[in-house]
């Protein structure tokens, strides 16, 4: 039976509606591993806040004052500290790289409405690409149960965080596409592999956030098998607060129609029966 067909998906979890403007304050700024920094900022108001899922939007120091917020997962939250990993690859981020210990930087947040964390008796399986393994720690870490994560990247130096996952009590299996670690191939050469290895009561419940054509594969790998996959969409943005549209994504309405929604605030995670991808024919 399709539950597609049978029932809506469930909703994402209710919008943590409090937002904090709040200046945070560089407490470890350094490289990470491959191409990624690792920012570490004070800021005690936002991070008791944070869900799994959830993104900041900051203002970058060191650029012009016109240029835009940029939005980044939080990989960590506690302690009063927030954590994100980026990599430089334009105008915001580079000015980023100039932040030292002690500077301040204007934050919003935590944005967006991120993972569910329900134990629905599902075996959860989690699927990253690029900073998805950060946006997927705190949900690998506050999850109810442990399963597995799906780590897919060009070359080594694009895998983050295993040994964090591996201590979680997560397994991790690793693909790149030169062959450098791990499965050769895409992610979903490895998830096919494990779908094959597991037998018909595990129900798997799908996680992920990585690029749009992971993602999409990852949605057809879970209705293909009458999963829920809740997927992190990745767009440009705007105001990250729901005002400017610069964010939409169009959905599946339960009528039978479309609709749009803003992925800062609905977003950025949306359950796949509800993304009407830009391939699909809106009706
Ligand atoms: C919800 C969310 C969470 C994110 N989390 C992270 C994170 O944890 N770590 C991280 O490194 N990055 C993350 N990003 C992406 C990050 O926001 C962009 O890398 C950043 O905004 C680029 O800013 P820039 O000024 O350096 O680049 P720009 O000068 O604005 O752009 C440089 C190039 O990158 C492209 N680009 C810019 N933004 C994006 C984007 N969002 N997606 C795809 N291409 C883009 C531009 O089209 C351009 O070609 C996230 C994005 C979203 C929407
Ligand atoms: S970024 Fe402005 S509405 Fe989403």
């Amino acid at each position: 039976m399709n539950r597609a067909e049978t029932e809506a998906p469930p909703e994402s979890p209710p919008l943590a509606r409090r937002i904090v403007q709040e200046d945070g304050v560089v407490v470890e700024h350094e490289n990470f591993q491959g191409d990624y920094r690792l920012l570490r900022l004070q800021a005690p108001a936002i991070t008791p806040l944070v869900q799994p899922g959830q993104f900041l939007h900051l203002k970058a120091p060191h650029a012009a004052e016109s240029l835009l917020r940029r939005p980044f997962s939080i990989y960590q939250a506690a302690d009063g500290v927030v954590s994100i990993l980026y990599k430089d690859i334009g105008r915001g981020t580079r000015a980023m790289t100039f932040l030292r210990p002690g500077e301040t930087l204007n934050l919003l947040g935590p944005l967006g409405t991120g993972y569910p964390l329900e134990d629905r008796g599902t075996f959860p399986v989690l699927v990253a690409g690029g900073y998805g393994m950060a946006a997927l720690y705190l949900l690998a870490k506050r999850h109810p149960n442990r399963g597995i994560a799906f780590f897919g990247g060009a070359t080594p130096g694009d895998i983050l965080c295993v040994p964090e996952f591996e201590a979680l009590g997560w397994e991790v299996r690793v693909t790149t596409i030169d062959g450098g670690l791990g499965m050769q191939g895409k992610v979903t050469v490895a998830i096919d592999a494990w779908l094959a290895e597991i037998d018909e009561t595990v129900r798997p419940e799908f996680y992920a956030c990585g690029p749009n054509a992971m993602l999409k594969a990852v949605g057809d790998h879970a209705l293909a098998r009458d999963a829920l996959a809740w997927l992190s969409m990745d767009r440009n943005m705007g105001c990250g607060v729901g005002a400017c549209l610069t964010c939409v994504q169009k959905l599946h309405t339960e009528e039978g129609g479309w609709t749009w929604a803003r992925v800062c605030r609905e977003g950025p995670v949306f359950e796949t029966r509800r993304i009407l991808w830009d391939e699909e024919k809106a009706t």
